[in-house]
């Protein structure tokens, strides 16, 4: 094991966790030229490393830090949620992993960092840059609403695209088509931002057509009526919905 933290092409890092994210990483990191142990599983022996990375639930991390500390000299996680307290660092990905992702999905992306000390986090910078990732720094006290966005990012995107999927498979429209339509829009909202990019009925104050595709999603009147209100306040923002029916 050596004897300090700092990154060099002989450093060996334990992966903890043979999940979605802990396999890529693995993959990435060799390939960056790391001395990689793992991805490990729960009942694998926790060799002596340089660094060990846990890819594990959230929940497990502080027992399965307290697990390789003794083998290591730098502990992190690659959570975005959970603090530092039981870790010197963590890396977050700002990116979505099934596990069957080749190294190259780091490049370009952003990774959020931090570290308890400045060498820890100087490592974490390290890590992220050597996947060909850009770092910035998301402290503790900013990790709830970092890792919200996040989840407005990705997961419930897929939530509002799971429901337009079946609200349109009956009809004979299926992902295929409706495809185009999100990355374009996606695409717009990259460009120029939510108020720019927003078409369609509500901003255009076509109500009569809003409460017509309100009744036909009567599987998602709950989720229908939350994203419409959002909607108008992008469309209509600083107005109230009394003021909009006025
Ligand atoms: N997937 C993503 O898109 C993504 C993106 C950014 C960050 N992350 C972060 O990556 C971490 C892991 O997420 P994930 O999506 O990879 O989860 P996951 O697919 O559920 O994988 C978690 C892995 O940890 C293993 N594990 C649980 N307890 C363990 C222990 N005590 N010792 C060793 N392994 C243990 C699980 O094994 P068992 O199957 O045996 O329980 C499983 O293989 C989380 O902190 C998450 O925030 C994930």
């Amino acid at each position: 094991m050596h004897s300090t933290p700092s990154l060099a092409p002989e450093t060996t890092i334990a992966i903890v966790g043979a999940g979605r994210l802990g396999g890529v990483l693995a993959r990435a990191l060799r390939t960056a030229g790391f001395v990689v142990i793992g991805p490990l599983r729960r009942d694998d022996r926790v060799p002596d490393a340089d660094i060990a990375l846990l890819c594990v639930p959230d929940a497990a991390i502080p027992a399965v830090a307290f697990a390789v500390r003794p083998h290591v000299q730098l502990v992190g996680h690659v959570s975005g949620a959970t603090p530092l307290a039981d870790v010197d660092f963590s890396i977050h990905p700002l990116q979505t992993f099934t596990g069957r992702e080749a190294p190259v999905v780091f490049r370009g992306i952003g990774v959020a960092v931090d570290g308890r000390t400045p060498e820890a986090l100087a490592v974490a910078e390290e890590l992220a840059t050597a996947l060909g990732a850009h770092p910035f720094r998301v402290d503790d006290d900013h990790r709830a609403e970092y890792h919200a966005a996040a989840s407005f990012a990705s997961n419930f995107v897929l939530t509002v695209l799971d429901a337009a999927e079946r609200l349109a498979a009956p009809v004979g429209v299926h992902r295929a088509h409706l495809a185009p339509l999100v990355r374009q829009t996606v695409e717009n909202w990259t460009a120029s931002g939510a108020a720019a990019a927003l078409t369609g009925p509500i901003v255009r104050g076509d109500e009569d057509t809003v409460a017509r595709q309100r009744a036909a999603s009567a599987e998602f009147t709950d989720l229908f009526d939350a994203l419409a209100a959002a909607t108008r306040d992008i469309a209509h923002p600083g107005t109230s919905s009394e003021e909009r029916r006025a």
